[in-house]
């Protein structure tokens, strides 16, 4: 089903007809497609999953591509992003035309799908803004970090999984929710793999987020553990890049045990994930939530 998904969204690109756009898509190396095998859990049978499935996966991409220009990021997947290879005006370019694209054929969809799918769109933008703000500077406020990780990541997630659930005929508000826990819980899981992992499982360097500026929640619950004089230090951390920092980060990390309460929140998203589908009786859906938290561990 995946492949028919990569072959819908190459037919879409295709009939724009346009050899320099083929020519810079076909760099795009494919993703995990977790939003796809959601939906496909929810809704196998359907006539326009395939479609739905390839709409949501070109927008995910066109996010990526301008989110790699914005962050000014070199490597995506373990490769060259697009934008190192081919510039930030191509990344910005395909980005758009994969995204116009993708909502010139969410208008074929039923209504509720395309607002359902526009709106998360909208918060995604939302949430990226205040991700780049929020960069500035080191943010210790858990509300703020997680309004916007609901925007940035799980409201496509959310939407995936409601649309799924409109195209299957079933309680939409419940696989919404399922899916808005599960993206909270999977974005917190990367910041955990972005601190603990290596440069080969993660394909781009390690504790990269703090130097970009971006205090996950591993950072704001060392913050709130150290004592006062040491909370200092770590905020004069905050963008600097060397690897005495990275010791001092591991070596308080693991004096306060962050990794494990990070990860035990991940598991409560998790766990709030699968209570909202129970009665739905989708063993696949749960069997997502586990490999997604126990991912690399
Ligand atoms: C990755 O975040 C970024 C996102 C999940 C969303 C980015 C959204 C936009 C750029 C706006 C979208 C606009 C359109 C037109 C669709 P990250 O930097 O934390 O993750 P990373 O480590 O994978 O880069
Ligand atoms: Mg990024």
């Amino acid at each position: 089903m995946l492949g028919q998904i990569e072959k819908k969204i190459q037919n879409f690109m295709q009939e724009i007809a346009n050899i320099n756009i083929e020519q810079l898509f076909s760099q795009i190396i494919s993703g995990k497609m977790l939003r796809s095998k959601l939906i496909l859990a929810i809704c196998p049978h359907h006539p326009k999953v395939i479609e739905l499935c390839a709409i949501i996966e070109m927008i995910q991409s066109a996010s990526l591509l301008h989110d790699d220009v914005i962050d000014e990021s070199e490597i995506r997947r373990g490769k060259p992003s697009l934008n190192a290879s081919f510039g930030n005006k191509n990344a910005i370019m395909l980005g758009d035309v994969l995204y116009s694209k993708a909502f010139f054929e969410l208008t074929k969809m039923d209504q509720r799908i395309a607002q359902s799918i526009s709106n998360a769109v909208i918060e995604l933008s939302r949430g990226e803004i205040d991700d780049v703000y929020l960069s500035e500077n080191f943010n210790p406020s858990q509300e703020k970090y997680f309004q916007m990780l609901r925007d940035k990541t799980a409201s496509l997630i959310g939407a995936s999984a409601e649309c799924g659930a409109i195209l299957a005929g079933l309680d939409d508000v419940k696989y919404k929710n399922y899916g808005i826990n599960l993206g909270i819980a999977f974005q917190i899981i990367d910041d955990v793999l972005d601190v603990k992992g290596d440069r080969e499982t993660l394909g781009k360097p390690s504790m990269r987020d703090f130097k970009e500026g971006k205090t996950t929640l591993p950072y704001i619950f060392l913050y709130e553990n150290l004592p006062e004089n040491q909370k200092k230090i770590l905020v004069s951390y905050f963008r600097q890049d060397s690897p005495k920092i990275d010791e001092w980060l591991k070596e308080h990390f693991n004096k306060y045990n962050i990794i494990h309460s990070v990860i035990d929140q991940a598991i409560r998203y998790g766990d709030l994930a699968i209570a909202s589908i129970k009665d739905q009786k989708n063993h696949l859906l749960e069997e997502i939530v586990d490999k997604m938290i126990y991912r690399e561990f």
